[in-house]
């Protein structure tokens, strides 16, 4: 896809996350990172509305998150002109008896798709989450767009979701070596009500 004329490719490999360890938050490239606000979550709904749809509540990754509060410093907005044009959260789960975080959604508008809008989100988002010390992080999504970031497929039967999950989708990635050695369980939220 021919990049947006009025947007900037990003090169990821610019991006010094050390800065990003500094402040709360990023600039890139005329885009702002920033942690999600309160009065962000109408304008990320509408997005969560067009890339996926009326059945997104029906998904169990959705079901999952349902009625707890995005972990703040690791939910992630992208904004443009003051529009909010990406996010992406987090949300504290436990893994049986292991604290973990459950990535998801990750959505960029769909007119500002394939610019690297997603790649820095997620880049930051884990790197948020690293400095907040956390170990692992599970999302069900695709493999392909999410192994660079460190996850790899939970092997069969350790992870049990509250619904149908494709095994293949079912990611973890290990903040820290060796976080996901032994862990095996159930998930549920144990973050804030929303
Ligand atoms: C998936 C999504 C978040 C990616 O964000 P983005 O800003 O468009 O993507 P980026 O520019 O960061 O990355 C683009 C690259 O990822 C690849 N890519 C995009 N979606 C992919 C997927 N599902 N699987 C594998 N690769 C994918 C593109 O082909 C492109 O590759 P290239 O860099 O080699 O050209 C975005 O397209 C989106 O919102 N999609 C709909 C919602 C969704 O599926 N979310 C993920 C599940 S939670």
């Amino acid at each position: 896809m021919a990049p947006h004329p009025a947007f900037p490719r990003f090169d990821m490999t610019a991006i010094d996350l050390s800065l990003a360890r500094s402040i709360g938050t990023f600039v890139f490239e005329d885009v702002t990172f920033r942690p999600e606000a309160a009065d962000d979550a109408a304008a990320i709904d509408a997005i969560h509305d067009v890339t996926f749809g009326p059945g997104r509540y029906s998904r169990t990754a959705f079901r999952l998150r349902e009625g707890h509060a995005p972990d703040g410093p690791t939910s992630l907005v992208a904004v443009y002109q003051g529009n909010i044009i990406g996010s992406v959260r987090q949300t504290a789960i436990v893994v049986g008896e292991t604290p973990a975080l459950l990535l998801g959604p990750l959505a960029v508008l769909p007119a500002l798709k394939n610019l690297g809008v997603g790649k820095a989100l997620m880049r930051l988002s884990m790197e948020a989450a690293r400095q907040r010390h956390h170990r692992l992080v599970v999302l069900v999504g695709d493999f392909p767009y999410y192994w660079p970031f460190g996850f790899r497929v939970v092997p069969a039967g350790r992870v049990e979701l509250p619904g149908p999950v494709d095994p293949a989708r079912l990611l973890w990635a290990e903040l820290t070596p060796g976080a996901s050695d032994g862990v095996a369980g159930s998930v549920r939220a144990t973050g804030p009500a929303a």
